[in-house]
């Protein structure tokens, strides 16, 4: 008998109203919209304003708008997982709040951090409960309130980011859909390139990391280019080796949305066409852990049944890696 595998069965998704474009930031800051397109592909992104509103807001409209285009009974859900990099307070997680809130009554739920790799890794921990046979319904949410984290005087990193969340479904398969490979990697050297200096054990608030700017994100941003590169294209080239897929048998690549320059070097290096390439940076910028499940909100229509599909993300850590997924189910 074909072991069960767990497939995506749903999609959801939630975006905050207010649009900053790039025009916007060129009144906040020294930039153009011509740098910002040439260099990113970002024209503009979608910004949580409203006071006191962190990431469980838009985790818990995601979750509902999934519920309801499914009409899943949130008392099904087992488990929930809570990709993200920007939870609503450091200590008591927030994907616990998001399961109280949405009526998730049986469900269990934690955060998982890998930076913008939080959903993919988020992939392979609910795929590996569902295989298992331990849970049936496991809910993968993808969500980030990056403008919280970002500091509005920085031209190198306020041009990047956006808020925004994703969630999708996982069920078991018997047909052979769903999760076929993964290959997921990280290296703590990337820390020192990529990262928010104050506020966690090693050091804590204080008046003087806030006076230094210490709880906004720092990156290097030439660095952390030049090893996303490399890295993001390396795994997608070799689980579609080790699965022996031509650029024919692939559908689809969902990247990680960081970078257009970046997503165009991956799908060279796996010899995709452009049109075969999700791509939505340029309406929401780099939502972090909510840029690969809004890919599939904004695509949904488009998938078919038994496509072959290549994940691949690459964060702050450094995390990376790439998943090969078989689509379930036509809409
Ligand atoms: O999602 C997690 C992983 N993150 C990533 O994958 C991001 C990877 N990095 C990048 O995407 C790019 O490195 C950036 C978009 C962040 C920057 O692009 P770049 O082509 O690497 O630019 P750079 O940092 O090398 O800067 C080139 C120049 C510099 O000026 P000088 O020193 O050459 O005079 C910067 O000061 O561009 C300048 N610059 C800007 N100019 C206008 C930097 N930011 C801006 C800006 N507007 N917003």
């Amino acid at each position: 008998m074909a072991k069960t595998k767990a497939a995506i069965t749903a999609v959801g998704a939630y975006l905050p109203e207010y649009v900053l474009t790039n025009q916007i930031l060129e009144t906040m800051v020294d930039t153009t919209d011509e740098w910002i397109t040439t260099r990113t592909g970002i024209k503009e992104r979608r910004i949580l304003k409203e006071d006191g509103k962190g990431t469980s807001f838009m985790a818990i409209k995601a979750a509902e708008d999934l519920m309801a285009k499914r009409g899943l009974d949130p008392k099904d859900i087992d488990m929930i997982i809570m990709a993200t990099a920007t939870p609503d307070m450091p200590v008591a997680a927030t994907g616990a709040y998001v399961a109280s809130e949405i009526g998730a009554t049986n469900a269990f739920s934690y955060d998982l951090q890998a930076a913008c790799s939080s959903f993919l890794y988020g992939m392979s921990t609910a795929a590996s409960y569902v295989e298992s046979g331990r849970y049936k319904k496991v809910l993968l949410i993808g969500a980030d309130k990056m403008s919280s984290i970002i500091d509005y005087t920085d031209r190198t990193t306020c041009i990047i980011f956006g808020d925004g969340a994703g969630a999708v479904l996982f069920e078991a398969d018997e047909e052979g859909l769903g999760l076929q490979d993964e290959l997921l990697r990280s290296d703590g050297v990337g820390r020192q390139f990529l990262k928010i200096d104050a506020g966690g054990s090693m050091l804590p608030a204080s008046e003087e990391t806030v006076k230094n700017k210490q709880h906004f994100v720092f990156q290097d941003g030439k660095s952390v280019f030049k090893f996303a590169v490399s890295n993001m294209a390396d795994v997608s080239a070799k689980i579609m080796e080790r699965n022996k897929l031509t650029h024919e048998d692939v559908q689809w690549l969902v990247p990680h949305q960081a970078n257009k320059r970046i997503i165009d070097a991956t799908a060279r290096r796996m010899g995709l066409e452009e049109s075969k390439v999700m791509m939505n940076i340029h309406r929401y910028g780099n939502t972090t852990s909510a840029t690969l499940p809004l890919l599939l909100h904004d695509y949904e229509k488009q998938l078919k049944k038994g496509d072959n599909i290549v994940f691949a993300a690459f964060g702050g850590g450094f995390t990376w890696g790439s998943i090969y997924l078989k689509w379930a189910y036509n809409s």
